[in-house]
């Protein structure tokens, strides 16, 4: 299995960095499958998997739920699970227990939670007691009720800045990575420069380190909003739907079950059944 010094590694390569979400079981036998480097429990199941219209509503038990399934389809893929809203701000016993249950219940390899220098502590304190941390500036969906909204950031100087001494504080606190989420590209280009650590970008151009998309962007499937810096690689909505009507059509007009589908007796068993 891949470990953060294989990720600190790639970085030196210049090998870029594959990342994708996963919340079950099917779709980490997938990832794993198609040799992606590293898989997040994202707390985008929320919208994805739960729908939900946030990833407020989601909760450590939630996380736990999904990254086992994921261990389970995935036994030899790195995985980062999200640290879900409110999970890590309050009294440091707390936040440790619920990375504890995390790691330990879950079968997680790091955890990763949003913010920067305000959470750099909670950081150093995780990394000092044995849980990787992947960091996630930029876009942080947890804080959208005080942002007032979905935007990128780091366009103007001061934000950019801003942004670029929060990502050197948590690598300083012991980030083993960090996820920059919709920011301009300059910016994530000039982040990935300055830090050491990897730069997982999304919607942050093709100068990071590496990449990470959500499953179901990334294949199609599902109905919740799609952002402008998604791409989608394939329609497995089109594909289940068809599936799921022809299903219907031929269970109507009793084309299904077929004799393939059915199992029979011997002949001579019947005729005493009818009584
Ligand atoms: O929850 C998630 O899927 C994420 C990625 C978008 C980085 O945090
Ligand atoms: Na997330």
């Amino acid at each position: 299995m891949k470990t953060v010094k294989s990720f600190a590694k790639m970085k030196q390569n210049k090998e870029k960095i594959v990342m994708m979400t996963a919340y079950d079981y099917p779709s980490a036998v997938l990832c794993e499958e198609a040799v992606i480097d590293m898989i997040l429990v994202g707390d985008s199941l929320g919208m994805v998997v739960l729908g939900y219209d946030t990833t407020i509503p989601v909760t450590v038990e939630d996380m736990i739920h999904h990254t086992k399934a994921v261990r389970r389809g995935a036994a030899r893929t790195f995985i980062v699970t999200d640290m879900p809203y409110m999970s890590y701000h309050g009294s440091l016993d707390r936040t440790l227990e619920n990375a504890r249950r995390i790691m330990q219940e879950s079968g997680a390899s790091a955890v990763k939670l949003e913010g920067g220098s305000s959470v750099a502590d909670t950081v150093f304190r995780l990394t000092k007691a044995g849980v990787p941390v992947c960091g996630h500036l930029g876009l942080t969906p947890q804080s959208v009720g005080v942002e007032g909204g979905y935007k990128v950031h780091g366009k103007l100087k001061g934000e950019a800045e801003e942004l670029l001494a929060d990502a050197i504080a948590l690598q300083e606190a012991g980030a083993f990575a960090i996820v920059l989420e919709c920011v301009p590209r300059q910016l994530a280009q000039i982040a990935s420069e300055t830090l050491s650590i990897p730069v997982i970008g999304i919607g942050a151009g093709a100068e990071a380190d590496g990449q990470v998309l959500v499953f179901h962007d990334t294949v199609g499937y599902g109905n919740h909003h799609v952002p402008k810096f998604v791409k989608t690689y394939g329609n497995a909505s089109a594909v289940i739907s068809e599936a799921l009507k022809s299903y219907r059509d031929e269970v109507k007009n009793g084309q299904f079950p077929g004799i393939e589908q059915s199992f029979t007796m011997n002949e001579e068993e019947i005729p005493s059944l009818y009584g």
